[in-house]
């Protein structure tokens, strides 16, 4: 994708935007497809059998489809919502209801996590008598793995690390995180 692919950056050629985890500007012809759907196809997914609610299945299900495949994983694994937030909040309400957050258990953030990944987390803590234990990073502003394989335990409930970081441009590696945890 190129700056020309974004309409907004064509009309404000100043503009270097770099704040796309909190708003994602949208290129030509995302906003082209979204604009065809809401006047060609839009309808409620998944309960309805007329014309255009199928339509609107087709799109979803088949989106959900492709990015299961980008993100190798089963399409019905997937959760689509309107933001981080609301996606983590939501993990986070259904494992506190599920009884899996028990008192005295232990939950691993980083120092570079979004409040979207931590007031959440406070929350449960307090309701539920659990310690959030924080992950630093090395002075390459990677995470400090020797740290992490210290602080994970059998109290460990969760280790919940953004493995991307738009503030400090720097990619994780997902697999060592995977093998320590
Ligand atoms: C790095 C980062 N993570 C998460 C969020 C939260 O995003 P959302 O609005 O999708 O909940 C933001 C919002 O600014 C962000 O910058």
């Amino acid at each position: 994708m190129y700056k020309n692919d974004f309409p907004i950056l064509v009309k404000n050629p100043g503009i270097t935007y770099l704040d796309s985890a909190s708003s994602t500007q949208k290129p030509k012809y995302v906003i082209d497809k979204v604009s065809d759907y809401i006047t060609s196809s839009y309808a409620n997914i998944g309960r309805g059998s007329y014309l255009l609610a199928e339509k609107s299945d087709t799109y979803y299900f088949g989106a959900k489809e492709k990015v299961a495949k980008m993100i190798h994983c089963k399409a019905n694994e997937l959760f689509f919502s309107y933001n981080a937030t609301y996606c983590i909040n939501t993990i986070a309400l259904s494992l506190a209801t599920s009884g899996y957050l028990q008192e005295g258990g232990e939950i691993i953030l980083s120092i570079t996590e979004h409040h979207a990944n931590i007031l959440i987390w406070q929350q449960l803590a307090t309701q539920y008598k659990l310690t959030i234990k924080w992950l630093d990073l090395h002075t390459d502003y990677t995470f400090n793995l020797p740290q992490l394989q210290e602080l994970v335990s059998t109290k460990t409930l969760l280790v919940c690390l953004s493995l991307c970081s738009n503030v400090l441009g720097i990619k994780n590696d997902v697999r060592h995180v995977r093998q320590i945890i």
